[in-house]
């Protein structure tokens, strides 16, 4: 019998549970089938990058629902300017380690809000030569959006609030909550 989980109590600077586990697991199996349909005569494994920290518990939890092959990669970018005025600017700290030339790729990401960083991997991979580059990112935040760009997977749809848990941090707290709370905004 499976016991009855407790969760880690909200803190003072946590306003409400928006996602909690149970809806995120069956988002992500939802995401999972959708994709193990979508690349199911593929020939070669599926790379999956991971755009770290923000990603990883997402990223383990799909991986592990993927029937498709596939290979598990990380990439850590810098990004400044986020969350305030100032134009995003992104820098590349740890590059993939796999040879991504001719190569199914998915960039695994935990939220499009700017665009910057998303846009920027997508233009990088863009000159690897890689046979196809898709994009999952767990969150949205459209009212915060300032480059176009399209989501080929998406987890959920949220307003523009700061939100923590599931791999998303702040200041690199609650990264792992298993559920995704709403904070409240910060002085
Ligand atoms: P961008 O503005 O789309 O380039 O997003 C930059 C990064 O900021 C994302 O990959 C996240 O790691 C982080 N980020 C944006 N919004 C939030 C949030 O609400 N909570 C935690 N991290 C966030
Ligand atoms: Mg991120």
């Amino acid at each position: 019998m499976t016991k009855a989980l407790t969760l880690p109590p909200l803190t003072e600077e946590l306003a409400q549970v928006l996602i909690d586990a149970a809806t995120i697991d069956r988002r992500v199996t939802e995401i999972a089938d959708q994709i193990n349909h979508d690349y199911k005569d593929i020939k070669e494994p599926l790379i999956l990058v991971g755009v770290l920290k923000g990603s990883f518990i997402f990223l383990s939890d799909l991986c592990r629902k993927l029937t498709i092959p596939h290979i598990v990669d990380f990439i850590a970018i810098s990004s400044y300017g986020r969350g305030g005025d100032v134009q995003g600017n992104v820098r590349l700290l740890m590059d993939v380690r796999e040879d991504i030339a001719e190569k199914d790729v998915l960039i695994v990401e935990d939220i499009l809000d700017s665009g910057n960083t998303l846009k920027y991997l997508q233009r990088n991979f863009a000159t690897r030569a890689a046979r196809s580059v898709k994009i999952a990112s767990f969150l949205d935040k459209p009212e915060r959006h300032k480059v176009d760009l399209k989501l080929d997977y998406m987890g959920f749809t949220i307003p523009d609030v700061w939100v923590v848990g599931y791999g998303l941090d702040y200041k690199e707290k609650y990264r792992t909550l298993p559920y995704i709370a709403e904070m409240y905004p910060v002085k």
